[in-house]
């Protein structure tokens, strides 16, 4: 192996940025990684291997439970600091989700090409496929590591009463294509349910709605208050948790039923993970890197796995340590301070000792990606059919 990593003063391994071929940077990357967790180390050597970052946060649509409802102006990155911005981001990333509250297809990804060639990056596009025409699709094949469709309901109705101003056709037609193309690409396709009240007394058909159109695999995701629309959609206070349990349980019966698998990103004790179908995979170090971290999670449950790993920064240069960003944990500004300076400054120290001693800042209380390890390893010993 070339030389791609270099040890300090205080024997830590540090990955060199550049040099050497992009896996085993990303080896390297990820040994760091599991040093500076077991060390308990404030100040890591190691990257994260995650990106969320789009260059704007414009969306073409305005759905209700989301904060793009409310038009927010749309930011950019200025053009002439894209580059650079990529250039220090994405030497260590593995992974881009290129979003932020907005619609990745917006992005210039002719613009983006080089970039995503240069640093041999591979994207995970979660979108809401109204842009996600056959040509389109086409272009990203050969760097997408997972695409993930956000289509909440099978009712047309329900659909674009949640979707404004989506057409509920046009999503079916691009879903159903880009489903049937991924999956001969060995491409793995996740369907989103956001669970607002009115997806709530047909989950099954959902599931089998997802099925026909050959989809194996459904996160659903617990409603966040993030639009004035939060009260009437959310079905906690609509239907109370003991009905939502209900109806999610018969819909994990009928994804079983199905071969579908399925994740409940929702608060306990409802979450869970359910591995129903095997997730097809063209296996590349986006999929490896990620089994090794979801192996890493489980191994520092109650630390963050995106604290660990992942690193989300706006247009203009806020950055966050998770996907939720919470203002409470805003790093600082990576167009200011540069990526080192905000990912070992002051405040991403503090958020790593509260990590590593379990008090954590009050966004974090409950947060399902807190738990999503847990989640994984019941997963596994169900698998193993050990009883809980
Ligand atoms: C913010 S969107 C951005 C990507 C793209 N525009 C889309 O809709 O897929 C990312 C995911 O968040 C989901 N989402 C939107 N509003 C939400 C909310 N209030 N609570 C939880 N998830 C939400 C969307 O359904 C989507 O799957
Ligand atoms: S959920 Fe996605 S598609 Fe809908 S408004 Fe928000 S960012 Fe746009």
């Amino acid at each position: 192996m070339s030389d791609v990593s270099q040890q300090t003063e205080t024997g830590q391994t540090t990955p060199k940025p550049s040099g050497g071929r992009k896996y085993e940077r990303e080896v390297a990357n990820f040994v760091a990684l599991t040093g500076d967790l077991a060390a308990g180390r404030l100040e890591w050597s190691s990257r994260p291997y995650y990106l969320e970052y789009s260059t704007n946060s414009a969306c073409n649509l305005r759905c209700i439970m989301c904060s793009q409802v409310e038009n927010p102006p749309v930011v950019s990155t200025p053009l002439d600091l894209q580059e650079d911005l990529l250039d220090a981001l994405l030497p260590l990333t593995t992974i881009w989700t290129p979003s932020a509250t907005s619609e990745p297809l917006l992005n210039n990804f002719k613009r983006l090409r080089p970039m995503l060639e240069k640093h041999q990056v591979a994207l995970d596009i979660i979108t809401n496929a109204m842009l996600l025409t056959p040509a389109v699709l086409e272009g990203m094949l050969p760097f997408l590591h997972r695409l993930t469709l956000s289509v909440d309901s099978h009712k047309p109705e329900v659909f674009e009463k949640l979707r404004a101003p989506a057409d509920f056709a046009t999503v079916i037609e691009h879903s159903r294509h880009a489903t049937r193309v991924c999956r001969e690409h060995g491409i793995p396709v996740v369907y989103h349910m956001v669970l607002a009240h009115e997806c709530l007394p047909d989950l099954e058909d959902y599931v089998d709605f997802v099925a026909d159109l050959g989809g194996s695999r459904i996160t659903v995701l617990e409603l966040l208050p993030n639009s004035p629309q939060f009260q009437e959609l959310d079905p906690f206070q609509r239907d109370g948790e003991q009905h939502v349990a209900a109806r999610l349980e018969s819909m994990r019966a009928r994804a079983e039923e199905r071969g579908v698998g399925i994740f409940f990103e929702v608060r306990e004790p409802l979450g869970g993970e359910y591995n129903y179908a095997p997730v097809a995979s063209r296996i590349n170090s986006g999929t490896v890197l990620e089994m090794m971290h979801g192996e890493l999670g489980i191994q520092h449950e109650g630390f963050c796995p995106m604290v660990a790993g992942y690193f989300k920064v706006e247009p203009d240069g806020r950055a966050y340590p998770c996907c939720r960003a919470p203002v409470e944990l805003e790093l600082g500004n990576v167009l200011e301070e540069g990526f080192e300076g905000v990912w070992n400054g002051e405040k991403m120290q503090k958020l790593r000792k509260r990590m590593f001693e379990r008090d954590y800042p009050q966004p974090c209380v409950g947060c399902a990606v807190l738990e999503g390890p847990r989640w994984r390893a019941e997963a596994r010993r169900r698998e193993a059919g050990e009883t809980e």
